[in-house]
């Protein structure tokens, strides 16, 4: 039976069933257990519309040791720059025998714009500032190998939590399997508003730290430090920047996770990114594991799955829209 139902494109819909039932599986992926052929003459593309270097190359590492091939697809030399579509060019790319489009886009939605239109399974990679899924997964999955289980956990994100769809998934992750989830950063990146969630909020992270198992960093955006949200990126650091001195005060055995990529000297200290509270490479490390987990459960269960409906498409075709 596959856990999920012909897509994945957000932690908000799945069950805390679903969730551990792909927690499962990758554990099964992590140790060897997938047979190497499982999607065999399954067709698998990334597109990108972002750049990416963990997502693309774990999703790319884990449809070829599952037998699968691979599509780079490169919107920057594609026919989206003479003015394609997305949802055309993931119909493109359909008609060509593609059985899985991975999905990055700075668009909130995307992926679930294009599932509903082709027949072939989606995975959202990052959709703007909505979700990340196969990284919250890996998250959990990283947490559940160092602790024996996710609920229980108290865990502090810290930064920018505002524009984060790592943030986002991650909480949905994190409050299904019933970890306890602290906010912290400065008031113009984590509103109040996210108490309406469940979730605590905090401005100073002395006060957020003492009895947490798991501080995890968020990535300060650079190119959102002109539109004020922050004096500057040294005060951030001043104030917010993560240090083995800091870590020493959340608790005994509290550990450290960025989703990466990082940046040293702003939200964590090398010293700190790179110390014996790091999980962070393991967080990279088990995205391979996550996201094998991911495309097995979409592709080898694919016959038996009940399949989206491609209404978009009809109704597409009907307006012409998609002709060259
Ligand atoms: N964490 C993450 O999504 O990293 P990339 O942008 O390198 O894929």
């Amino acid at each position: 039976m596959a856990i999920l139902r012909g897509h994945l494109l957000g932690l908000e819909p799945l069950s805390s069933g679903q969730i551990l039932a792909l927690l499962d599986l990758a554990e099964e992926a992590d140790r060897g257990h997938l047979p190497c052929d499982s999607l065999r003459g399954r067709v698998v593309a990334n597109c990108f519309f972002e750049p990416s270097t963990r997502t693309r190359t774990s999703f790319e590492l884990a449809a070829r040791r599952l037998g699968a091939e691979v599509v780079n697809f490169d919107p920057e030399r594609s026919s989206v720059l003479k003015g394609e579509s997305l949802v055309d060019t993931a119909l493109t790319l359909e008609a060509l025998g593609v059985d899985a489009v991975v999905l990055r886009h700075p668009c909130a939605g995307a992926p679930h714009q294009v599932s509903r239109s082709v027949r072939c399974s989606v995975v959202n990679a990052g959709d703007g500032m909505h979700e990340h899924p196969t990284q919250a997964l890996l998250d959990l999955f990283t947490l559940r190998r160092a602790f024996g289980r996710v609920a229980g956990l108290r865990v502090v994100i810290v930064g920018d939590v505002l524009h984060s769809r790592v943030a986002r998934s991650t909480w949905w992750g994190l409050s299904k399997l019933g970890a306890q989830v602290v906010f912290c950063g400065p008031p113009t990146l984590v509103p109040r508003e996210f108490e309406r969630l469940g979730a605590t909020v905090c401005h100073r992270l002395e006060e957020a730290l003492p009895g947490a198992d798991v501080v995890m960093a968020l990535r300060m955006q650079a190119e959102r430090q002109a539109a004020g949200f922050v004096p500057s990126m040294g005060e951030y650091h001043r104030l917010y920047g993560l240090t083995p001195e800091r870590l020493r005060r959340a608790g005994p055995a509290a550990v450290l996770m960025h989703p990466g990529p990082m940046n040293l000297g702003v939200e964590v200290t090398p010293a700190a990114a790179y110390g014996d509270r790091s999980l962070v490479l393991q967080q990279v490390r088990h995205g391979v594991a996550v996201r094998s987990a991911v495309l097995y459960d979409l592709l080898a269960h694919q016959a038996e799955a009940a399949g989206p409906q491609p209404l978009e498409r009809r109704e597409l075709a009907l307006s012409g829209s998609g002709r060259p």
